[in-house]
């Protein structure tokens, strides 16, 4: 199935290192950050599930829920999860799926056959409380993901999806943003009453609103 942006994020009920999820349910008022491995018992993934593990308190702070798939069965998961705490000094506190019939795999599209005909490459999802998919990023088996750039992310559609600004490159938290192009000078002014710098008439920077 072709997701894209904008879509509803499927539901699906699958088997988890937490017990048996009802993906809408448990997501419930929160973000999701939904994210797949290739395979149990292997060296990057190891790092990202103790890596996102580690950053629990940050996807706390912005209401996002963590959730791994790997197409491999629930006793391998459970026996991997040890493996994990072991060698990066972190247990795991998110489920992570046991897809060993691909059903989330292939209503995600998590499965490239071009690159591995049976394993899911890294694909990661956030989707936010009204089920919809805000983003998506596929990445190779031989590259861990940088979820500090997940974060960034994150904050930027919580910030935008409040206000009429949009983040400009290697924006993070606190600094300054853009005014959307499609908000006039005038009612600008009622909104950033502290101004902007007007580079541009459609390059409008300005102090991020929320701090
Ligand atoms: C890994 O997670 O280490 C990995 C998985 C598949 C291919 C290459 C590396």
């Amino acid at each position: 199935m072709t997701l894209r942006l904008g879509d509803i994020a499927p539901d699906f009920q699958q088997d988890s290192t937490a017990g048996t999820i009802h993906f809408h349910d448990w997501a419930s008022d929160s973000w999701v950050v939904l994210f797949s491995h290739p395979k149990d018992f292997t060296p990057v993934c190891t790092t990202e599930l103790g890596e996102v593990s580690r950053l629990k308190p940050e996807f706390d702070k912005r209401n996002v829920k963590a959730m791994g798939l790997s197409v491999d069965p629930i006793e391998d998961h459970h026996r991997w999860v040890g493996d994990i705490e072991e060698t990066q000094g972190v247990g795991l506190n998110f489920p992570l799926l046991a897809d060993s019939d691909r059903k989330v795999s292939n209503l995600y599209d998590m499965i490239h056959p071009n690159a591995n005909d049976t394993l899911t490459v890294r694909s990661v999802f956030i989707i936010d409380p009204n089920k919809k998919i805000r983003l998506i990023i596929t990445y190779p088996a031989s590259t861990g993901r940088n979820f500090d750039e997940i974060l960034r992310v994150i904050d930027s559609l919580q910030l935008t999806d409040g206000y009429k600004v949009a983040t400009p490159v290697n924006w993070k938290d606190g600094d300054d943003v853009i005014i959307v192009p499609s908000l006039s000078n005038d009612d600008a002014k009622k909104i950033f009453p502290n101004g902007w710098d007007e580079k541009k008439p459609y390059l409008r920077v300005t102090k991020q609103p929320n701090k």
